[in-house]
């Protein structure tokens, strides 16, 4: 494929932020020399390479009660050499949609030869061996998992650390196109080909998120994500000392990151969690708060933002002020509670909410609940625990 070259880094601390860099060819045919007049703006990345980084990557597709036609239409789209994590949270009482995306899956895999991975975000072996390698906070009252795509998220980490993939990218299971999955999965490949350093991460920017109303409006970003992104670039521009519009990406649920440093990083509970692996990333390695791993620093952490060519259309849950809010105050709480957020950064945010009616005047927003780092649980004593190679989740070609 060919992408527009890094134009700009901006540098918090040992984190790099490139600007975003937009998709220009999808397919860049076979691999040869470069043409003499290859422009220097434009970075062809070569299919073989792409691959190399597919077969070391799982996808993780957290689901909970989408349509089967959608679901069966984003593993559809997600490259052969790319291990499938699929960590539901849907119904199984009164109609079992998890038995029905189980046989969509495990008829996927045998017609196309490939394996994958399928668990149930309530699955009791999971919560015994969580609540024993010390993720007890991942648990609600019943001693199963909490609710949540954060919490389905995690999950898939853990598994994708068990199969020994060396990178882990998130793609939502209500996609309208399997070809903007497929896209995704080859920004993400791109992104780590690009990467200097092992903590590396790629977030989506869509070219459009269309809505439809009267006919088909093709909007550029969501409400949220404007909102957020302000606040987010607000909170670096007073960290740094230089204003700064970088972060176009604060709520990108497709994203993708080494495993390296996915384990590295607390998360957020609900809609938080996007913004705050951001925060988590320059709280632990901006070089303000004491670093939280030194090894981390010498190479530094560096985020790719890529703009894709396909439009992203997914399931319409309603564009209510009431589901924009759900998700706009997580998200901003985030910010206003990281141990780096300056006055005007907060009173902002607590402005922002008071106006759309979120939060009453003045009022602070409540700290979202965190979970530790994959990397501070017992990930050996997990293995140990969890059935052998995964046999219990594997959806398999059949002999
Ligand atoms: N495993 C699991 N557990 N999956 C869940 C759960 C859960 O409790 N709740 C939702 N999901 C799945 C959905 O089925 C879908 O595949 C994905 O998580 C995203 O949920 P949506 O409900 O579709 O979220 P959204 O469309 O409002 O928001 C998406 O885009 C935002 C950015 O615009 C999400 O990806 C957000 O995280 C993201 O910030
Ligand atoms: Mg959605």
């Amino acid at each position: 494929m060919r992408i527009e070259t890094q134009r700009y880094t901006e540098r918090f601390g040992s984190v790099r932020l490139n600007e975003v860099q937009k998709v220009l060819e999808l397919d860049s045919g076979r691999a040869k020399a470069l043409h003499p007049l290859e422009n220097i703006a434009v970075l062809k990345i070569e299919e073989e390479a792409i691959k190399d980084y597919e077969e070391k990557m799982a996808i993780a597709i957290p689901i909970k009660d989408e349509k089967l036609k959608l679901f069966e239409g984003v593993i559809s789209g997600v490259p052969h050499d790319c291990l499938i994590i699929v960590v539901s949270n849907s119904q199984t009482k009164r109609v079992d949609r998890f038995r029905m995306e189980k046989d969509a899956l495990n008829q996927y895999c045998n017609f196309t030869r490939r394996s994958a991975l399928i668990i149930h975000q309530k699955d009791r072996l999971l919560a015994q061996a969580l609540a024993k390698s010390g993720y007890t906070k991942l648990l609600g009252d019943d001693g199963l998992v909490r609710d949540g795509k954060a919490e389905g998220m995690i999950i898939a980490i853990l598994l994708a650390i068990l199969a020994k993939k060396s990178y882990i990218g998130f793609i939502d299971a209500d996609n309208y196109f399997p070809g903007s999955v497929w896209e995704y999965v080859k920004c993400y490949a791109a992104g780590f080909s690009l990467a200097k350093s092992p903590y590396s991460m790629v977030r989506i920017l869509w070219h459009y998120k269309p809505k439809v109303s009267a006919g088909m409006f093709f909007r550029k970003l969501g409400r949220v994500s404007e909102i957020t992104n302000k606040h987010m670039n607000s909170f670096i521009s007073s960290n740094t000392g230089f204003e700064t519009e970088i972060i176009r990406t604060g709520n990108a649920g497709e994203h993708a990151m080494s495993l390296r440093l996915a384990e590295l990083l607390p998360y957020a509970t609900g809609y938080a969690v996007e913004t705050q692996e951001l925060l988590s990333i320059f709280e632990g390695f901006g070089g303000v708060l004491p670093l939280a791993q030194t090894t981390v620093a010498k190479h530094g952490v560096e985020i790719f933002q890529f703009e894709t060519r396909n439009p992203h259309l997914h399931e319409d849950r309603g564009t209510t002020q009431h589901v924009e809010n759900d998700m706009l105050l997580p998200s901003l709480s985030t910010i206003y509670h990281s141990p780096l957020c300056d006055k005007t950064t907060k009173e902002n945010i607590i402005n922002e909410l008071a106006s759309r009616g979120i939060l009453k005047k003045k009022e602070k927003p409540l700290r979202p609940r965190v979970y530790k780092a994959p990397k501070e649980v017992n990930l050996k004593k997990f293995q140990e625990l969890m059935p052998e190679n995964l046999t219990p989740y594997l959806a398999l070609a059949e002999e």
